[in-house]
């Protein structure tokens, strides 16, 4: 595999604190060209003998503005049970339900943009309902539940400019844990 050349934006960088632009349809080639780059690079970084040799932090999700396009699409590569790469491209997503039920990654949550150590947990919900748009503009409607719904929820923040930080109140960055369940 060859790694692709893209260039992860850090949060001090203005641009990952706007809101980015719906995308309009027909996508241009180059846009849907890096989005696949950006699920390549998030599976070599998940895969240990490229995370080393690349020095690359393993990461499970990426907003298109995060690689400096403030457009609203986002890359999923999760590794699913048996041992294969599950790869999303989320174009214009929209919540249109979510559960009650809250969750919080226990271990906190990372992101490709922050390079350093952030401790306290981010509510999440269990399980939302999506609906979205595919490369070609048509729309569907999906289900995701556990770590993929707290994936989808950290990079649709991302869309709307929020970083996983800005919901953590550092004066007490565990509030409410007692009223989450911890995955
Ligand atoms: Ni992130």
């Amino acid at each position: 595999m060859k790694l692709p050349d893209i260039k992860i934006l850090d949060e001090k960088n203005k641009l990952l604190h706007k809101k980015s632009e719906e995308i309009k349809f027909p996508m241009d080639k180059k846009d849907i060209d890096l989005l696949q780059n950006m699920l390549t690079y998030l599976e070599m970084s998940q895969i240990e003998k490229y995370s080393e040799k690349y020095n690359l932090r393993p990461g499970m999700g990426l907003a298109f503005v995060q690689v400096g396009v403030p457009k609203r699409a986002f890359v999923i590569c999760n590794e699913n049970d048996d041992g294969e790469f599950d790869k999303y491209i989320i174009i214009n997503p929209e919540i249109i339900s979510m559960s009650e039920e809250m969750i919080y990654v226990g271990e906190g949550e990372g992101c490709l943009s922050i390079n350093r150590e952030v401790e306290g947990i981010v509510p999440r919900h269990a399980r939302i309902t999506i609906k979205a748009q595919n490369e070609d503009g048509e729309e569907y409607t999906m289900r995701v539940r556990e770590d993929l719904a707290v994936a989808f929820q950290h990079e649709i923040d991302h869309l709307n400019g929020i970083m996983f930080t800005d919901h953590i109140d550092p004066k007490n960055p565990f509030k409410d844990a007692d009223k989450m369940r911890e995955i």
